[in-house]
């Protein structure tokens, strides 16, 4: 068994077109490969949810500010291919770059506001390459359903943005981010963390939920974020970017939990970049 790998566009929308007219219900996987645990998590709920399943595979340019993270990006069609056999998903569109970026490509999609702290501050023009690409992305395969994973929080309420501003007729659909058994989210960039750098990953996350219950509890942002960028550090992190608690359906700055909030880190063990995010009080 193996999963049919489209590359042009215009064979895509055919299929996407004979799937519709049929009556099916058709969502959409929008990855960048390298498939992990979490996104077979997002491939599952969009079976469940969907008759057709259409995953994308596209290593996106535009959304690297940096040249060496693009370079050293993992490419794994053909293992990526393979793990989505047993999934039933109905087709891999893997677009050759033309497809997406033809010669005089001049557009770039913004969504003000959201994507201006947290990665949007420290990853400049990331956000407007995702909003972008994921635009396309939901037009060319015409499906009425997406996934994307909580892991990329920031993500996922940017592309929540532009679907409803921009009319595209696609309910997104946020799935819960997988961990390892250490809390550790899973991400593509966890296999370049050497050993050492793989044993402090996880105080992130421990970090993270120490303070979220302090938070759930009514401490203050300010100190119960500053003891968590300390335990960070002091388990053997280089830098924490950032480590915030914002309103969970703006991004706002707030002080106290007194509202549904998040928070949300980035940080470097190992010169590895790390995310991370929770709920405050956390999900139940
Ligand atoms: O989350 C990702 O893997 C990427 O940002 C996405 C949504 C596939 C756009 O390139």
């Amino acid at each position: 068994m193996s999963v049919p790998i489209e590359r042009s566009r215009a064979r895509l929308r055919a299929a996407v077109a004979g799937w519709k007219a049929a009556g099916a219900r058709v969502g959409v996987v929008p990855t960048m490969g390298a498939l992990h645990a979490g996104h077979i998590s997002l491939v599952e709920a969009a079976r469940a949810a969907c008759d057709r399943v259409v995953v994308t595979l596209f290593i996106n340019p535009r959304q690297f500010n940096n040249p060496a993270d693009l370079e050293s990006y993992p490419r794994t069609e053909v293992s990526d291919a393979a793990k989505l056999a047993p999934l039933g998903v109905d087709l891999l569109y893997v677009p050759d770059p033309d497809q997406i970026y033809p010669e005089g490509f001049a557009t770039n999609v913004s969504v003000g506001g959201i994507s201006d702290g947290l990665c949007g501050a420290h990853r400049p023009g990331h956000f407007d390459g995702v909003a972008t690409v994921v635009t396309k992305l939901l037009l060319q395969t015409g499906a009425e359903r997406a996934f994307f994973g909580e892991k990329d929080y920031q993500q996922l309420l940017i592309v929540r943005r532009l679907v409803r501003d921009l009319d595209i007729p696609c309910t997104i659909t946020g799935c819960p981010t997988v961990r390892e058994p250490d809390g550790l989210a899973l991400s593509s960039r966890n296999a370049r963390l050497d050993a050492t750098a793989r044993a402090i990953a996880p105080a992130l996350n421990c970090a993270m939920l120490g303070a979220a219950a302090a938070l759930a509890q009514g401490a203050a942002a300010a100190p119960a974020l500053a003891a968590a960028r300390q335990d960070i550090r002091a388990a053997g992190f280089d830098e924490v970017e950032y480590l915030e608690l914002r309103d969970a359906a703006t991004l706002a700055p707030v002080e106290t939990a007194d509202r549904p909030a998040r928070l949300l880190a980035a940080a470097w063990v190992g010169g590895v970049r790390l995310i991370d995010n929770i709920a405050v009080p956390p999900d139940t």
